[in-house]
């Protein structure tokens, strides 16, 4: 129906766009064009776009019925293909990493930092503007003939091209596209190379027509001053620093080198390709001409056979060249351009040297996918379910690198400028647990730098930028009268380093120095702490600041940002999430038979266990927190947020809620928090700001924090249901939130891409049930991979090895887990023969079976584990 529905939407859409959009645009761009742009032109384009569109459409159509509204998933090349360049809202890829790369949206947009996406920004892109507008790159195809030029882009816009066929292949750290029509094929990837400053377009365009063609080629980018805010707050001092130089090699192979004054001694941005240039440009009014009234759907350069060769000395910069490709039936042209940064164009000839070679570039992007595999082959599934097996083999894990490289820093929702963010304490923490069995050491790295910006007394700071270091206390510096340290940060680097700790067994590591953060102190003078004594400092810091309950604190917020509550505030979460901290702590503290010190920590553990169900049950759920006169929040004598779900989560997964507290609490979760898309975080919505609870109350009710379902929080609830043996509802709760599993049907509702998980879909409160928001950049791609691995196929590295405990729907008759743990792979098959739930009758290793669930720590390669599931 939902299918149907969209068809008759789009076929009419293209109708009135066929019908109205060319006529008044050519009209317009007529006489805008004026003397210098060939009348004929103009009309011709207009007859084109009238009679390919409505053929685009049906084809469109065609594909949407076979494969999804928009597009499919194509496992064989780990893709998802889109057919529809019309998706609900912007879609997007990411490329590259954080130290060199960035989004590149399914119509060709880009944004490119190196380092830091707020002060170092290489491409100028605004995501709020409609998808034609500031993408910071596109890329335009010229075809002349007799009397007039028609100008086309692969990427649908700018030019609102209608090609025959056309796809947009998002891949692991690439995007591909694919257009036909016109009597071309051109397909242009998109990536960069493993470890390089460079961002390459491999342009490739066939020419499937009977005649002889001639084509130009011309990618363009637009840039950003390096302090991205400062690009859209300063109209002043920024077009006055902003240049574009053009070096000509003797090969006629071009470099424009742009930078802002006060960088150019240290880091200058550059465009060339493989190919010579015919031509270029550095200015963009150079570029758009007219005073860029006809703006880039149709630059009036391109209308004249060459660009305007233009350097830019000020004003708004573009890098733009074009290309020239004489192409006989059948015959192929190739061009690779690149964009990189560089300390000097001197720095960068060996990288530009690398690339002008097209074998390099065939080689970077195998080895891109050479990386790829090798990181996925860390744990592959065979389970009875495809789109679980989709998302665990290839979306999920994927996401959980894509969040460890940008935390919630660049998104087309956290846009990465100024201070609003930076790399978030607690966000990262999470997402390492996401990669440490794929990439453990890079995950320490991460690690490290947190812990750098832990302060003295143990509490850390909110967000740190990468390439300065300097950290920050959040939203937090924003409220005078309330805390200026948030409950929960500190504690999730515990759970962090206790993770890469069993995955790896590199108990050095503890010994390790790192200093603590101190604004006021040079690097060099401040206090060095080993990474034990770090974690030492955040568990006493929570033991220290319990309030009047005897639970830790709320400070300015707990994970849930947008609670703030008066001074004195206590947070229930903030006692699990401690509790949890203990219980990890106490596993080190054995391993390194440290018994003191395990001692101390179980008596805590103890402590805030008895407190928490002392305090804090409701009678048919634990409350969430007390405020500063200690009356209960997330209770039922509350009339807006009587339950919120990490209230009932927590105290089972750090297991300080009694079996039948935990039960109860659960199905309080089941009862009054569960839809069919997902759960909620909390019921009801707060209908109306209330200054006494803050930020929460600024959204309406099914929105975000406020009663939404806010994605992360659900996976929580899923490993709970797995410790408590309810594998049907975990996995019930798994499908709900699946993306992959919207891709038919729901997608035009959820309107998010099916490849990632969203931050938040809305909730049932509110009129729009089901539509999804903050694609890719959220905690839910780590907890949902650790709830699916871990919890419910139940594979999990300890001290003493790997433990195999699964939690699966009793449906499932068996499932295959290959997993790479220290030295060796572990191929895990599991049968259910009596259709259980939880629970392992035996396990043999190669042959041999052993006592008990973890598989011992073995040298070599590869070990054969045959589990069987029973009572
Ligand atoms: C956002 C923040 C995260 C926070 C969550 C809930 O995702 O990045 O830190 O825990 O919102 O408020």
């Amino acid at each position: 129906m939902a299918v149907k529905k969209q068809s008759k939407a789009v076929k009419k859409q293209t109708k009135t766009v066929a019908k109205k959009q060319p006529k008044a645009a050519a009209k317009k761009q007529t006489k805008a064009a004026v003397k210098k742009q060939p009348k004929v032109v103009a009309k011709k384009q207009t007859k084109t776009a009238v009679k390919k569109q409505p053929k685009v459409a049906a084809k469109a159509e065609t594909s949407q019925t076979v494969g999804g509204q928009y597009g499919y998933f194509d496992d064989a090349n780990k893709e998802y293909v889109l057919r529809n360049p019309a998706t609900p809202i912007k879609w997007c890829n990411y490329v590259g990493t954080l130290a060199f790369g960035g989004i590149v949206d399914t119509t060709g947009g880009t944004v490119l930092c190196k380092g830091d996406p707020a002060l170092n920004r290489i491409t100028k892109y605004i995501s709020q503007m409609p998808c034609s507008d500031f993408k910071g790159s596109t890329i335009y195809i010229r075809i002349k003939e007799k009397d007039a030029v028609r100008i086309l882009s692969p990427f649908v816009v700018p030019t609102c091209t209608m090609w025959d066929r056309w796809e947009c292949r998002i891949g692991l750290s690439y995007t591909k596209w694919i257009a036909e029509g016109f009597g071309l094929r051109v397909t242009v990837t998109v990536f960069v190379p493993a470890k390089s400053s460079t961002l390459i377009q491999d342009i490739s365009i066939e020419n499937i027509s009977r005649k002889n063609m001639e084509i130009d080629v011309v990618p363009v980018y637009e840039f950003s001053h390096f302090d991205a805010l400062k690009q859209l707050t300063n109209a002043d001092w920024v077009p006055q620093t902003m240049t574009v130089e053009a070096h000509k090699e003797n090969s006629g192979h071009v470099i424009l080198e742009q930078y802002a004054f006060m960088k150019k001694q240290y880091a200058v941005n550059y465009f060339t390709a493989s190919q010579p240039a015919d031509s270029f440009d550095g200015d963009r009014r150079a570029f758009l001409g007219f005073n860029e009234i006809t703006g880039w759907a149709a630059p009036a350069t391109l209308y004249k056979g060459k660009l305007s060769n233009s350097t830019a000395l000020r004003g708004d910069n573009i890098a733009a060249q074009m290309f020239k490709f004489k192409l006989a039936p059948k015959k192929i042209g190739r061009v690779a351009t690149q964009l990189g940064q560089e300390k000097s164009i001197a720095e960068a000839m060996p990288a530009i040297k690398k690339y002008r070679d097209l074998k390099n570039v065939d080689k970077a992007f195998t080895d891109l996918a050479d990386f790829w595999k090798n990181y996925l082959t860390a744990l592959q599934v065979k389970t009875p379910d495809s789109s679980f097996n989709s998302m665990i083999n290839v979306h999920n894990p994927r996401q959980c690198h894509t969040t460890k490289n940008w935390s919630r820093y660049l998104s087309l929702y956290q846009l990465g400028f100024g201070s609003d963010r930076g790399i978030g304490y607690r966000d990262s923490s999470q997402d390492l647990l996401g990669v440490m069995s794929h990439m453990p050491e890079e995950a320490r790295v991460l690690a490290e730098n947190l812990l750098s910006v832990q302060l003295e007394g143990g509490n850390a700071m909110h967000q740190y930028f990468p390439s300065t270091m300097e950290a920050n206390e959040g939203d937090s510096r924003e409220k005078e009268d309330r805390p200026k340290y948030y409950g929960d940060d500190h504690l999730w680097i515990v759970l962090t380093v206790a993770s890469y700790l069993k995955e790896t067994g590199n108990m050095e590591f503890l010994k390790k120095e790192i200093t603590f953060y101190n604004k006021k102190k040079e690097l060099e003078a401040r206090e060095k702490g080993t990474v034990l004594e770090h974690l030492k400092r955040s568990l006493a810091f929570s033991w220290n600041d319990r309030g009047t309950h005897g639970i830790p604190h709320l400070g300015f917020a707990d994970w849930n940002d947008t609670v703030n509550l008066s001074t004195g505030a206590e947070s229930l979460f903030n006692a699990s999430l401690f509790a949890k901290a203990l219980l990890e702590m106490i596993d080190i503290c054995e391993a390194i038979e440290n018994r003191e010190l395990a001692e101390q920590y179980k008596n805590w553990y103890e402590e805030i266990k008895a407190q928490v169900n002392k305090t804090a049950w409701d009678g048919e759920w634990y409350i969430r927190w007390f405020d500063e006169k200690g009356e209960p929040l997330g209770s039922s004598k509350n009339k807006y947020n009587k339950i919120d779900s990490l209230g009932q989560s927590w105290p089972v997964i750090s297991g300080i809620a009694p079996a039948e507290y935990a039960k109860t609490a659960l199905d309080s979760v089941n009862k009054l928090l569960n839809t069919e898309n997902g759960i909620k975080l909390s019921w009801p919505g707060y209908n109306g700001f209330d200054p006494s609870v803050g930020g929460v109350s600024t959204y309406p009710p099914g929105a975000k924090e406020n009663g939404g379902i806010f994605l992360h929080a659900n996976p929580w609830v899923m490993i709970a249901e797995t410790i408590i043996g309810n594998g049907d509802r975990a996995f019930q709760y798994y499908n709900q939130i699946n993306p992959a599993a919207k891709n038919n049907g729901k997608i035009s509702e959820f309107e998010s891409e099916p490849y990632c998980y969203p931050q938040n879909i809305l909730g049932s409160e509110h009129k729009q049930f089901g539509l999804a928001r903050n694609a890719w950049l959220s905690g839910t791609s780590s907890w949902t991979y650790q709830a699916a691995t871990q919890y419910i196929l139940g594979i999990k590295a300890t001290f003493k090895g790997l433990s195999v405990n699964p939690c699966i729907p009793k449906a499932w008759k068996e499932f295959s887990v290959s997993r790479k743990f220290r030295d060796a792979v572990y191929e895990i098959s599991v049968k259910n023969p009596n259709g259980v739930s939880k629970g392992v009758k035996s396990v043999t290793i190669n042959g041999n079976a052993i006592e008990g669930n973890v598989l011992p720590i073995l040298p070599g390669k590869k070990h054969i584990v045959e589990v069987v599931m029973g009572e």
